[in-house]
């Protein structure tokens, strides 16, 4: 297996990082905010953008896996979800990657029963091409062509998560 070329470096995520806070903290300005981080994958970006975020904020995790039965259907599995009331709060989604959306709209459908005031969502990246669900993004780093990413919470087999950098990603043939 090998590591590519850097396909975003710590720079480029640290800044891009300080604009989509920046925005959300404009848009939350005075507004009782959840921020909730999607598990495994998003840890490193949700630990650096709430560092960013200038609003008053509360925090909470969901943990979820995805797999795939087939090419086409999706099961997506919750092991933690969150415990905090939502009915009184404005709940942003944080999550490392949109690929099918699959994941995603599972978990928004879960959180919007919940009844929150409103729901958004964050996404470091978005493989848009490869959309199957499509679901509403409010904030998007960067859209990202068809090919698979290590490094900065993403995993390929649970490996590279710790790198401060994106790296595209290739087995080895
Ligand atoms: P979706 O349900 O297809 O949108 O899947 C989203 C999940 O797939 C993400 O949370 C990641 O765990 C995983 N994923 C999708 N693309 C990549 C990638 O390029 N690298 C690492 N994980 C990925
Ligand atoms: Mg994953």
């Amino acid at each position: 297996m090998i590591i590519g070329k850097p396909f975003l470096t710590t720079r480029e995520i640290q800044s891009k990082v300080k604009e989509l806070a920046q925005q959300i903290s404009r848009d939350y300005e005075g507004k009782k905010l959840l921020a909730v981080g999607i598990l495994k994958g998003s840890f490193m970006f949700f630990s650096d953008i709430v560092r960013s975020i200038e609003v008053p904020l509360t925090l909470d995790f969901i943990i979820a896996s995805s797999y795939l039965k087939s090419e086409t259907s999706g099961e997506v599995k919750i092991y933690y979800d969150i415990r905090e009331d939502v009915s009184d709060k404005h709940v942003l989604l944080i999550d490392d990657i949109v690929d099918t959306g699959i994941t995603l709209n599972h978990i928004r459908e879960r959180v919007l029963a919940r009844g929150p005031v409103s729901l958004r969502v964050c996404t470091f990246l978005d493989k848009k091409e490869r959309r199957e669900v499509d679901i509403p993004l409010e904030y998007v780093g960067y859209v990202i062509p068809n090919e698979f990413v290590v490094g900065y919470g993403l995993d390929y087999d649970n490996k590279y998560r710790n790198l401060p950098y994106i790296s595209s990603f290739r087995k080895k043939t």
